[in-house]
């Protein structure tokens, strides 16, 4: 069974009320729901944190190493500028996927560049919350490919 650690950045607990015409209608809680809905399906196993702080995120991501397979982040407005998280997840080497509700190539300018990206196995944007779900099933057809073939 793989773990995952699954991290919502910023902003993101205010779901469903922000900004709904770029985010939707649905709350933290009921994508958390859909997550874990998904991972009882495909046998994964899903620890889902949300926090505003860069440092929590980075304790996140360096205690993750300890015990996930991989991780699933949503840097929320960090992903633009937060050098830190980046280095954590280059410093553990978990594998990681970044992932958007909204396509963030489609906004303001400063939303095109991810320092968190380069270090990830890929990115997923624009999705909605299926981007937390194509990014679960992206990381678990990795890890599979990997513990069958030895790849990295
Ligand atoms: C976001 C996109 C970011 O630019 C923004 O700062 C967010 C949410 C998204 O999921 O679309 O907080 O990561």
């Amino acid at each position: 069974m793989w773990h995952i650690q699954v991290i919502h950045g910023p902003n993101l607990n205010l779901l469903g009320q922000r900004e709904p015409e770029v985010y939707g209608r649905l709350t933290l809680a009921e994508l958390d729901e859909r997550l874990q809905a998904y991972a009882r399906e495909a046998g994964i196993e899903l620890h889902i944190l949300q926090s505003n702080h860069e440092g929590a995120i980075v304790d996140a991501v360096q205690q993750a190493a300890g015990w996930a397979d991989g991780v699933v982040i949503n840097p929320g407005a960090y992903t633009h500028y937060a050098y830190a998280i980046r280095d954590a997840i280059r410093g553990v080497g978990l594998p990681a996927v970044e992932v958007h509700l909204s396509n963030v190539y489609a906004r303001e300018p400063f939303r095109h560049t991810s320092v968190i990206a380069p270090v990830c196995l890929g990115q997923i944007s624009g999705f909605g919350w299926h981007s937390y779900q194509l990014g679960l099933e992206a990381l678990i057809a990795w890890l599979e490919a990997k513990s069958s073939s030895g790849i990295r």
